[in-house]
C-alpha cells in the first residue's frame, strides 16, 4: 500500500490569464488531499472517496469511468472526480509501464471540489505519486507535476495550465509562464480563504474568457493586463527586496485590481464579490477571487484576525480558514 497526500493552492494572482501565457502565481496551502493505492491482481479500479465532495460518495468502476457510478451527489462533481482519477490511473500506467494494471484506491480530501483551490490537481498529483510508487515505478515531483499536467489537460479538453499542478506537486509559493514552472520565494502572506460553498465549472468559464477575447479586443487587453499585475506584483516578492507593511498593502491593492479585471471577464459572482467586499470593509490589504470563479473562494490578505471575523458573519460565505502556505508540495506517507 502506498500513501500520497499534496495540497490545494490559492492563486496570488494571475488565474485565466495563465492559460493564455501569461505568468501567474499559485501559493500551495496547508489543505490537502491524501490517495492511499493498493494494486489488485486484476484490471479492476475501485475508488472510494467517501469525502470528495461534501457530500460524499463511494463508488465501484471497473476499468474505466464509462461505468458510471450511482450516487447521490451533483452528477458533474462526481463525473468531474472521477475523471481525474481515471486520467491519474491512466498517466500510472503508462509512466510504468504497466497498461491495464489495477488498484483499489482511497481518496481522502480537506479541499471543496471545484472550489478554485485547486482540489482536482491535488488528487491527481497525490493520485499519480502514490500509483507510480505502487507500481515500483517512483517518479520526481516535477515528473509528477508533468504527468499531473496531461491527466488535468485530457480531462479539460486542453485548456489547463501547469500552474495548479506544479504548485501542487512542488508546494510553496510557484511562477508559471507557459511550459516555464519555478519555485519562487515570497515573504509571509498572511492568506484568509472564504469559500461559499459553491463550485464553478472551470471547462466552462475557461471558455466563456476564451470567447470574450476572441470577440472583443479589451477582453484580450483586459487579460495582457492581468499579466501586468502579476509582472508587477512579482517584484514584490523578489527576497532582495525588503518586505514591510507597505509590501503587503502595495500586494493587496494589485489583488484589488485582479480581482476588477476577473469581474470584467465574467468569472465573478454575487457572492464572491459580497465575501471580497467583505475582506475589504473588515481592512484585508486586498481581496480577489482564487481559481476558475464562478462560485467557491476568495483568498484576502489580512494579518489581523478582522477579515477571519467579517466572513464568518458574511451571508452566503459558508466557510472561513486562514490558508498556511504549504512549504511541502506532494508528500509520502506510507
Ligand atoms: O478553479 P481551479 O482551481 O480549477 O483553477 C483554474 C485556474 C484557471 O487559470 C482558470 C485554469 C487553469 O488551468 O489555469
Amino acid at each position: 500500500m502506498t500513501v500520497s497526500s499534496a495540497p490545494g493552492k490559492v492563486y496570488l494572482f494571475g488565474e485565466h490569464a495563465v492559460v493564455y501565457g501569461e505568468p501567474a502565481v499559485p501559493c500551495a496551502i496547508e489543505r490537502r488531499a491524501t490517495v492511499t493505492v493498493e494494486r489488485r491482481d486484476d484490471d479492476h479500479v475501485r475508488v472510494r472517496a467517501s469525502d470528495l465532495s461534501l457530500n460524499g460518495f463511494t463508488v465501484e468502476y471497473a476499468g474505466s469511468t464509462d461505468d458510471r457510478p450511482d450516487v447521490d451527489v451533483p452528477a458533474p462533481l462526481v463525473e468531474a472526480a472521477m475523471g481525474y482519477i481515471d486520467a491519474a490511473v491512466e498517466q500510472a500506467r503508462d509512466a510504468a509501464d504497466a497498461p491495464g494494471v489495477g488498484f483499489d484506491i482511497t481518496v481522502e480530501s480537506e479541499i471543496p471540489l471545484g472550489a478554485g483551490l485547486g482540489s482536482s490537481a491535488a488528487v491527481t498529483v497525490a493520485g499519480i505519486d502514490a500509483a507510480t510508487r505502487a507500481l515500483g515505478a517512483p517518479l520526481s515531483a516535477e515528473a509528477v507535476a508533468d504527468r499531473a499536467y496531461r491527466a488535468e489537460s485530457m480531462v479539460q479538453d486542453g485548456q489547463a495550465s501547469r500552474a495548479d499542478t506544479f504548485c501542487s506537486a512542488v508546494g510553496g509559493a510557484v511562477r508559471i509562464e507557459g511550459d516555464d514552472c519555478r519555485a519562487i520565494e515570497t515573504p509571509n502572506l498572511p492568506f484568509v480563504v472564504g469559500f461559499d460553498g459553491g463550485a464553478g465549472d472551470t471547462g466552462e468559464l475557461v471558455a466563456g474568457v476564451r470567447a470574450l477575447k476572441s470577440e472583443y479586443g479589451f477582453a484580450d487587453d483586459t487579460v495582457t493586463a492581468i499579466g501586468d499585475i502579476v509582472r508587477t506584483g512579482e517584484r514584490l516578492l523578489d527576497p532582495e527586496v525588503d518586505t514591510d507593511a507597505d509590501t503587503l498593502v502595495e500586494l493587496g491593492r494589485l489583488m484589488d485590481f485582479n480581482h476588477g479585471l476577473l469581474e470584467a471577464l465574467g468569472v465573478s459572482s454575487r457572492s464572491l464579490d459580497s465575501m471580497v467586499w467583505a475582506a475589504r470593509e473588515a481592512g484585508a490589504h486586498g481581496a480577489k477571487l482564487t481559481g476558475a470563479g464562478g462560485g467557491g473562494c476568495i483568498v484576502a490578505l489580512d494579518p489581523t484576525p478582522e477579515t477571519l471575523t467579517a466572513l464568518r458573519f458574511t451571508p452566503g460565505c459558508d466557510e472561513a480558514f486562514r490558508a498556511e502556505l504549504a512549504t511541502d508540495g506532494v508528500r509520502r506517507l506510507e
